[in-house]
């Protein structure tokens, strides 16, 4: 007995004794990551500062080669660096310059968060270099055919790294909270031009190597690259539109108001600190409307309506140069500092653009999204708190528009407590003193509170803290829209067009649609149809908005053009509602699934991602 004790003794010994590196990897990761949960990065040990990218874009295999060389302080002499990754192929590792071999190890995959990449290094390193590739399957990169283009003729690759998908197509410190400079060389083939969020080329260069530079401190999500048949246009001295060429004139003339945006934007809330402001029209299949990416604002080709009706979505990445770019989200929990102060930027800049009535329908609109979010959240009220708990989730989960229009209306509810100009003031003096640094949203109360004691008295705890809308939320009024009421009401009782006005802009439209929801039957779709052409309509905030009306009235006319629009956009805030939608029509479920299967390789991983779920219930 007492042998076979012994014996089981020296077994777990044994076995406790041989944790194997990833084991201990892990179980030291989670001990020591206090700030941000959605990272193996311990930047209180040892924290990157640059990285020096050299890579090639490999369109026949699908992956991207190369080295990440990562300068870093050792602030602890920490024997090891630890860095995220996700389905990298870590090749070897190497230290300073002339490099010298090095271990590693790779924790074990985990969900969503991927490996911890431990690198050994020794007191005085301070440079390491990783031989990595990408893996077809990587999160952050979408390939897409020739088909899948503009041109149709050559292929296209683009990232998107917010929020933690970085770490698929670079191994980095992949925390919002942790900033390096970086500089960049990558090769392309040789028809093609390469941009990313950094200083960038204007045309193509015989050698397919482009070489870049981004010499202010930035997150890693916001690392970015576009490669493809690209154009570039100015705009102005320091803006301009990079495109396809088939999309390229439309484009520039859809963003001729930039050049005053920026202007409005520096008015307001202080200069702009990035050098050029560009922007770049993707293929349909970019799963955002836009990505803030700096220098080079990512954008969707759904905003290009042909009227300019759709640009406030480039007032807000160009409003996310100060907040996000600047002042940053300390981690994916405080995500509404970085969304909600730039929706109240993004209508502070339309406003001045647009004038105050334009603003207000921006305002009412949102406050209506605001609503129905609340009421997708009812099962979960705890995310319809401001500052988040994402411990254990995807931060993806985080993004909704309690972030956007509930951290906007707080903003609002301020600015209307103690007037304008003291907002204003505030708000350039905070993203000034907080420029390029980290901000959370204990941080930012304790700094509202010492600029501006009189905001104590504004429940500003229960905004943040609890969940639902408190009590002194204001209620945004747009005249504009209260004509479009009255004559929803007319058209309802009457069916008669002329109730309705042809000159209404796109939001003017976008409301009536929202209001007749509520009440009509297919008979008044294709009257409206039959009046109007939104089945035909060119602009896509409507045709989702359209389609969504089309499938709760039976109106199947308008099915053949929603089929087309669901295989074309890969933008997720259109698909979800669309296809949301048609799951809960009984007669319609069969056909979500049947489009979802021909659409889902044409749509990016965070799109396919969500929609999967959906579909599975
Ligand atoms: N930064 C976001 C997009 C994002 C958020 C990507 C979270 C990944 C995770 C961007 O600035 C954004 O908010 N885009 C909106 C535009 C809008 C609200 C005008 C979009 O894509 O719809
Ligand atoms: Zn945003």
């Amino acid at each position: 007995m007492k042998h076979l004790f012994l014996i089981l003794l020296t077994f777990l010994l044994a076995c406790g004794g041989s944790q194997t590196t990833e084991e201990k990897t892990q179980t030291q990761t989670s001990m020591q990551t206090q700030g941000d949960v959605h990272s193996f990065a311990q930047p209180e040990n040892a924290q990157m500062t640059d990285l020096g990218l050299d890579i090639k874009v490999d369109f026949d295999k699908k992956i991207i080669v190369g080295k990440a060389s990562i300068t870093f302080e050792n602030k602890k002499s920490a024997k090891q660096l630890f860095l995220d990754t996700k389905e990298l192929t870590i090749k070897r590792v190497t230290l300073g310059k002339p490099e010298k071999e090095t271990k590693f190890q790779l924790s074990k995959e985990q969900a969503y968060k991927g490996s911890a990449l431990a690198i050994d290094i020794e007191a005085d390193t301070k440079l390491v270099n990783i031989y990595y590739e990408t893996s077809p399957t990587a999160g952050a990169l979408q390939w897409l055919s020739p088909a899948q283009t503009a041109g149709k003729q050559k292929p296209f690759l683009f990232t998107q790294s917010q929020a933690i998908l970085a770490r698929t197509w670079v191994p980095c410190q992949d925390s919002p909270g942790i900033r390096f400079t970086y500089s960049a060389k990558v090769e392309v083939p040789k028809d093609l031009l390469a941009v990313m969020s950094a200083e960038n080329p204007i045309k193509l260069d015989k050698s397919g190597i482009y070489e870049f530079k981004m010499p202010q401190p930035i997150p890693a999500y916001l690392l970015a690259l576009a490669v493809g048949e690209i154009d570039f246009v100015p705009l102005s001295e320091n803006t301009g539109v990079y495109a396809e060429p088939a999309l390229l004139r439309k484009s520039a003339d859809e963003f001729v108001d930039l050049p005053k945006m920026l202007a409005a934007a520096e008015k307001l809330y202080g200069k702009y600190a990035w050098g050029r402001y560009d922007v770049i029209v993707l293929p349909p299949s970019f799963p955002f409307g836009g990505m803030e990416n700096p220098r080079l604002t990512f954008a969707t080709p759904t905003i290009i309506a042909g009227d300019r009706s759709l640009v406030s979505l480039i007032a807000h990445e160009l409003a996310h140069s100060w907040s996000g770019n600047l002042v940053t989200n300390a981690t994916w929990n405080d995500f509404w500092l970085n969304e909600g102060f730039t929706v109240y930027f993004e209508r502070r800049i339309m406003e001045a653009v647009q004038g105050k009535s334009y603003a207000d329908m921006l305002a009412l609109l949102g406050y209506q999204d605001l609503q129905e979010t609340l009421a997708d959240l009812k099962e979960k009220p705890e995310d319809t708190q401001l500052k988040l708990n994402l411990a254990g989730r995807d931060p993806d989960e985080g993004v909704s528009d309690i972030a956007y229009e509930k951290g906007f209306f707080l903003l609002r509810m301020i600015e209307e407590a103690i007037g304008r100009e003291k907002m204003d003031n505030f708000l350039k003096k905070y993203f000034t003193e907080n420029a390029f640094k980290v901000m959370d949203t204990e941080r930012f109360l304790t700094y509202l509170q010492k600029e501006l004691p009189e905001t104590d008295k504004l429940n500003l705890k229960e905004w943040i803290y609890q969940t639902g809308l408190p009590q002194n939320c204001p209620v945004p009024k747009s005249e504009r829209f209260d004509h479009v009421g009255s004559a929803s009401g007319c058209y309802i009782k009457t069916m008669q067009k002329d109730c309705l006005d042809a000159q209404w802009n796109s939001h003017e439209w976008l409301y009536f649609l929202r209001l007749l929801a509520r009440s009509v039957n297919s008979a008044y779709l294709e009257d409206l149809d039959k009046n109007f052409h939104f089945t035909d309509s060119g602009n896509s905030e409507i045709l989702a908005q359209w389609f969504q009306l089309a499938i709760q009235s039976d109106y199947d006319k308008a099915y053949p053009a929603m089929e087309k629009f669901l295989t074309s956009v890969g933008r997720r805030k259109f698909l979800v509602p669309i296809y949301a939608a048609l799951l809960k029509n009984p007669k319609t479920k069969a056909l979500a699934k049947e489009i979802y299967t021909q659409a889902r390789p044409n749509y990016h991983f965070v799109a396919v991602n969500t929609l999967d779920e959906m579909m599975k219930k």
